[in-house]
């Protein structure tokens, strides 16, 4: 029997880890103790020596089964506070010996998830540091354009005929972005957070986009462009949150007059089975390949300068995006450069 006893302390704290067996073995000794009582007629010497061997005994297995236990536990201790202070690159570092492979496994995948978990915040750190970049940057952008305009008119602008209103006109359109971009941050953060609520119903679907188009029109009007719309049955219904998908629908008609220089824009709603395909299309700018998937993500625009001109703020996607997300839906898009651009999702009649 190998036992470590190094010094006293060491038997101690041996000892004291093996404690936990005191109990079991006790038992066992004490069986033999009262064996020797019953079946040998023992004289008062023989009997202590009895008492002193057994007692040595149990001290000697408590103490050898504890050395065990204390440099198992002393392993495992170890290998929590290296994965505590990220001194381990992978598990295959982790390593506790045969008899203890369970455990080893479990170590080793807790350590995977705690991997993964830091990684995840790493990046929900670096998306939301970006993120208040960008809304500092878009907040500046029309805040200095105003401060611009308010300095020169009050420097003597104000007096000059020639631009003194059209200085305050293009503050105030620099004032309508501001607020544009605010009510979208609001409806980003709703959405993100879950905390806007859906309020899900069946509504006619014909009489929703003819509204929608009435509204929109004297916007296309100016620009020359026509709205059409193909053949809806009047008494489809469409089944979702009637004011959010009002908002669906705005954003990519907005952006579709927005972006659409000459021609037409048209909503098309096919029922397919149990849904109903709706989508987009315009005659418009269209949208470079590469561009194509990250048009959704926020803030992300083709061209910025052109957007910003137009009043975009390119949060409008992306809402939507999460929207029809909301909706057990997906948005697609097809576009092609010069030509046009078509967005379409699906949704529940
Ligand atoms: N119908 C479209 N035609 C061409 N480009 C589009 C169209 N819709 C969106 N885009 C591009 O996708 C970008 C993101 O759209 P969106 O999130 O609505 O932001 P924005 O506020 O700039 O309109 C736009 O800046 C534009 O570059
Ligand atoms: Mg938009």
């Amino acid at each position: 029997m190998a036992i470590d006893l190094k010094t006293s302390s060491d038997f101690k704290e041996n000892f004291s880890f093996g404690k936990i067996y005191f109990k079991k073995l006790i038992f066992p000794l004490i069986f033999v103790f009262l064996f020797h009582i019953l079946f040998y007629d023992l004289s008062l010497a023989t009997l202590f020596f009895v008492i002193v061997v057994l007692i040595s005994f149990a001290v000697i297995i408590v103490t050898y089964l504890g050395s065990i236990r204390r440099k198992e536990i002393n392993q495992i201790k170890d290998i929590i506070f290296k994965i505590r202070e990220n001194k381990f690159n992978s598990p295959d570092e982790i390593s506790l010996g045969k008899h203890l492979v369970e455990l080893e496994g479990e170590i080793k995948s807790m350590f995977l998830r705690t991997q993964n978990d830091i990684q995840n915040l790493k990046k929900l750190e670096q998306v939301r540091t970006e993120f208040l970049g960008n809304v500092s940057h878009e907040l500046r952008t029309p805040i200095f354009a105003i401060q611009g305009f308010i300095e020169t008119l009050l420097n003597g602008a104000i007096d000059d005929k020639r631009v003194n209103r059209s200085f305050l006109e293009k503050a105030g359109i620099h004032t309508e972005n501001l607020n544009n971009l605010l009510n979208d941050l609001i409806d980003i953060s709703m959405i993100e957070s879950g905390q806007m609520k859906m309020s899900f119903r069946y509504f006619g679907i014909a009489e929703f986009i003819t509204g929608i188009i009435d509204e929109f029109t004297p916007l296309a009007d100016e620009k020359g462009l026509e709205i059409r719309c193909g053949y809806i049955k009047p008494t489809l219904k469409i089944f979702g949150d009637r004011n959010r998908l009002k908002q669906v629908f705005v954003n990519l008609l907005q952006n579709a007059i927005k972006y659409t220089d000459t021609g037409y824009i048209e909503i098309i709603c096919n029922e397919e089975g149990k849904l109903c395909n709706i989508s987009i299309k315009d005659t418009g700018i269209g949208i470079p390949e590469v561009d194509l998937e990250r048009i959704f993500e926020r803030f992300y625009r083709v061209d910025k300068a052109r957007s910003r001109a137009v009043g975009g703020t390119g949060l409008g996607l992306a809402i939507v995006k999460h929207i029809l997300e909301a909706h057990s839906s997906k948005i697609e898009v097809k576009s092609e450069v010069n030509k046009g651009t078509e967005f379409s999702f699906k949704l529940k009649k």
